[in-house]
């Protein structure tokens, strides 16, 4: 939530930090707003809205300078508004600053510095920094810095900038992501490696609690303690022509269509001679004394977590439950040190999933995490990380990293079960190569676009649709209606196809879609049987099949594979069908209303 941007260097900020932004409005797009040195005086420009807005509210304006910061928001204390939009200035006018987070301790603080005298202009727990940070002026800038931090309780990624040391940018991080870029002669920080891909690829993650001050040719970094402290510099091996629209309408349609590439680039390199190749670190031994798997992930990543239960529990005959990050860290979960935990996160910096992931370490699990953005908080953590390698996933509703997490979950699955030897090995290379004709198969489908976009054209009016499935189905039926529900904001709820005579059938009327999904050959008898009861009752059924006896009323084949896997082919429609419904209402698809791409606050 909320982006940052900062640049110190000898170009004009400005042209630099709108650049950025605009590669972060994933992050928040409420309002934005710049602050740049100029002359010596902080000059601050910020706008209701997306970044549009601010543009246009810059017009001609040159504000010339070569240090500033950027932000864009996504509001958490206090409504959107030009007001609370940040960069935030101290009382003096001095200090401003950039902050992406929660401080959960703000109106304590703003009480303490409102009876030293001090007024506040805005609604935001923001503000207490830029405040705290002129309370604590000392003549050394870390000093300030430093007390300013220790009064912090809660998550920020902060940019800084003082008129009184016009050539230096401070940054400081706790819990929310801050990478640091650099070349030769200008330096950059953000929450995000798109913001600053343009002009470097050598970057720092800054770690919590650490402070880097960055001028035009060098950066030092330092720990709370102040002292100097050596980071590992990395170097970005993407460019940001891969994170363009590349003549798409979409980046959501753009992504939908690379999964074929998505889902090769995670499987492929890790197939050595029919069996997985993947980079973990796990004994015979200790994966015999495993008693139980927790998967743990939030949203779309949960539900691709969903389908690790029948697969994990069958290969590993080892109990797998699968929790969402935000109640797992809350229930207090019987995991020690034989438990297994594993993350699911795009981002790597889900604010939940962190924490999920923290308590299992701090309770001795092992840890191993399935994330997309390298280099995540997620991924650091982790006793061991599988990346999947979906490239940048732009739009805020998730597709290719959902795809390539399932991919990682097969050839995870498959590896451990190789391991623990409960079931035989040409079993395991049946499966690996079912998987290998996967990415072929999702092109398949994508193939049939034309189809989905003319049921869409059909049913974009529709008030509430019902998805149901069972086992797997069930799974891929959640993770197609909340696809549907975050880009289109038509009322989508999904079931258990044999819970729906338990309550939701009420709902079922005269010309309510259902969307049904029927992989399973085993259990196609018992959804025939649900499709009737719904038709019966009015309602037009859409079915999703991989067989060819036609029940319902609208039909989307797909191929057949091992019913393991039969997620990663029936979501593809899904997705495109919640495109297209949303395209034909006229929705902000990319950033649909009150989302982020990435949730760095609970
Ligand atoms: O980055 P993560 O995978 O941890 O994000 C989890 C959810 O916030 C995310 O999947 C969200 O549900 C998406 N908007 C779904 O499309």
């Amino acid at each position: 939530m909320c982006g940052i941007i900062g640049y110190i260097g000898s170009k004009q900020a400005l042209n630099i930090l709108i650049s950025g932004l605009s590669k972060l409005e994933y992050r928040g797009y409420d309002s934005a707003g710049i602050g740049i040195i100029t002359n010596h005086k902080i000059k601050i420009i910020k706008n209701k809205g997306e970044l549009t807005n601010l543009i246009n509210k810059l017009g001609d304006q040159k504000i010339t300078g070569n240090l500033g910061i950027g932000h864009t928001r996504w509001a958490t204390h206090g409504a959107p508004s030009s007001l609370n939009a940040h960069p935030h200035i101290s009382q003096n006018g001095k200090i401003a600053i950039i902050h992406n987070g929660i401080i959960e301790n703000y109106l304590s603080l703003k009480k303490e510095l409102e009876s030293k005298g001090y007024k506040f202009k805005t609604e935001t727990d923001s503000e207490v920094i830029a405040n705290l940070l002129e309370y604590y002026q000392h003549s050394n800038f870390l000093i300030s810095i430093q007390k300013t931090v220790k009064r912090l309780k809660g998550s920020f990624a902060l940019g800084i900038i003082n008129e009184n040391y016009p050539d230096t940018l401070y940054a400081v991080r706790n819990e929310s992501p801050l990478i640091v870029g650099t070349t030769s002669n200008e330096q950059f920080i953000a929450s995000d490696i798109p913001a600053i891909i343009n002009w470097t690829k050598e970057i720092y993650y800054l770690d919590n609690l650490e402070i880097a001050v960055l001028t035009k040719n060098q950066i030092k970094f330092y720990n709370i303690k102040l002292q100097e402290i050596q980071k590992y510099l990395s170097k970005i091996t993407w460019d940001n022509e891969e994170a363009a629209k590349h003549g798409y309408k979409h980046f959501m349609i753009k992504e939908i269509f690379e999964q074929r590439k998505a889902i090769a680039n995670t499987i492929n390199p890790r197939i050595k001679n029919n069996m997985p190749l993947l980079d973990i670190n796990i004994t015979k031994q200790e994966l015999n004394n495993v008693n139980k798997i927790y998967v743990i992930a939030c949203g779309t990543s949960y539900y691709a977590g969903l389908n690790a239960k029948p697969l994990m529990e069958q290969l590993l005959n080892i109990t797998t439950e699968v929790d969402l990050a935000s109640e797992f860290r809350y229930r207090q979960p019987l995991i020690d040190n034989n438990s297994l935990v594993i993350i699911i996160s795009q981002s790597g910096e889900t604010a939940d999933t962190l924490a999920a992931l923290r308590l299992a370490k701090e309770k001795n699990a092992k840890t191993i995490a399935i994330v997309n953005v390298v280099g995540s908080t997620i991924a650091r953590e982790a006793d061991q990380t599988i990346y999947t390698w979906a490239g940048p996933e732009i739009a805020v509703a998730s597709t290719k990293a959902y795809t390539t997490q399932l991919a990682i979950i097969y050839l995870l699955t498959i590896k451990l079960a190789n391991l623990k030897g409960k079931v035989k090995k040409k079993e395991l290379i049946n499966l690996v190569k079912t998987l290998q004709l996967i990415p072929d198969q999702v092109n398949e489908i994508l193939t049939q676009n034309e189809k989905i976009r003319a049921l869409a054209n059909e049913f974009y009016k529709e008030q509430d649709i019902y998805f149901i499935g069972r086992n797997i189905d069930y799974y891929t039926a959640l993770e197609g209606a909340l696809k549907l529900k975050e880009i289109s904001y038509i009322h989508a709820e999904a079931y258990a196809a044999g819970e729906l005579k338990h309550g939701t059938i009420a709902l079922i009327e005269e010309g309510t879609l259902v969307v049904s999904l029927c992989t399973n050959k085993e259990l196609y008898p018992k959804m025939i049987n649900n499709i009737k009861e719904i038709t019966a009752r009015g309602a037009k059924t859409l079915v999703i099949t991989n067989n060819k006896d036609e029940v319902g009323d609208y039909h989307i084949f797909i191929p057949p594979t091992n019913p393991y896997f039969n997620s990663i082919l029936s979501v593809i429609p899904l997705q495109l069908f919640a495109y297209h419904m949303a395209n034909n209402r006229n929705c902000n698809i990319d950033k649909p209303k009150n989302l982020a791409k990435s949730v760095t606050v609970e």
